[in-house]
């Protein structure tokens, strides 16, 4: 309890710097969190981040590319991650104010992987100009029927289809192969401030949920956490300082079996996270 209370007053003095850095954003402005937060319609809010699907009629039909859409939310969001099942399956039934939108996600896939469903992971531009990647985990994509399919031959990104699901598509998207398409994109917005909350002990034992460990202090972990687009969770042991980030929920009953007990290490979730 002493050690949260400490830990709560460090993140405090981050949140502090952060906003010294955030201060310039136009509040009002549609690409910003507090765009994304006013605009519920096509948005939805999840673990303190905004995912705001949006399009732009100024738009040429087929564009942006997905490497286009890497840049459209920046430089107060990015490109989205998928960071929970209910959160893609949310937006696929969200209208972006166009007919049959195609809307841009952060994942591309590694064609070396001969299977479909291989190859999968986030690649996701940064304000900075360097990507933030991570292993997708297939299984907690919520695909339309039939997909990913590689459908036209090297299908290397993917979309979220309106009352589809996700399908995979070149991210070169050419209306030889798709018909002309109204674009869109799905944008993600972190909040200056957010709350961790303690959620038992243990630890995941797949190597494929972490997205990082480090030794490192009680508030560097959490500071760790909330700049990360694809931490949900995060283990953290007080003797060691080992600190573990996760891309899944200790309390998502698709992973819950594969935590470790383990008394010496401390859970944390993001608050208000739904899958
Ligand atoms: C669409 O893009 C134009 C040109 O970049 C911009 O001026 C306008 O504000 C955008 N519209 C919306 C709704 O974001
Ligand atoms: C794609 O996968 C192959 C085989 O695992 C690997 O050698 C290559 O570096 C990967 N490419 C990218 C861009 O990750």
């Amino acid at each position: 309890m002493v050690r949260l209370t400490k830990c709560s007053a460090s993140i405090g003095l981050h949140i502090l710097q952060l906003m010294l850095i955030y201060n310039f954003s136009i509040s009002a402005a549609v690409l910003t969190y507090d765009g994304c937060m006013s605009d519920s319609a096509h948005s939805y809010t999840v673990g303190g981040w905004c995912f705001l699907l949006y399009t732009n009629s100024s738009w040429p039909l087929n564009t942006p590319t997905q490497d286009g859409a890497q840049s459209v939310c920046l430089p107060y969001g990015t490109l989205a991650v998928g960071v929970t099942y209910k959160m893609l399956n949310t937006l696929k039934y969200r209208n972006p104010a166009v007919t049959y939108p195609h809307a841009w996600l952060g994942l591309v896939r590694n064609t070396s992987y001969s299977a479909r469903n291989q190859g999968w992971y986030w690649r996701i531009l940064l304000p900075t100009g360097s990507y933030a990647t991570f292993p997708a985990i297939v299984s907690n994509i919520p695909w339309g029927p039939g997909d990913p399919n590689n459908y036209a031959g090297n299908e290397d990104g993917a979309i979220l289809v309106q009352n589809h699901g996700v399908g995979d598509v070149k991210t070169e998207y050419t209306s030889s192969s798709y018909g002309s398409q109204q674009m869109a994109v799905i944008c993600q917005f972190a909040p200056i401030q957010w709350k961790y909350l303690p959620n038992g002990h243990g630890r995941f034992a797949v190597p494929a949920y972490q997205i990082a460990r480090t030794t490192v202090s009680d508030s560097t972990c959490v500071t760790q956490c909330h700049l990360s687009l694809f931490c949900l969770s995060f283990a953290y042991n007080p003797t060691t300082k080992d600190c573990q980030l996760y891309s899944v929920l200790p309390q998502d009953p698709k992973f819950s079996g594969d935590i470790n007990v383990d008394s010496s290490y401390d859970l944390y979730i993001r608050d208000g996270m739904e899958y």
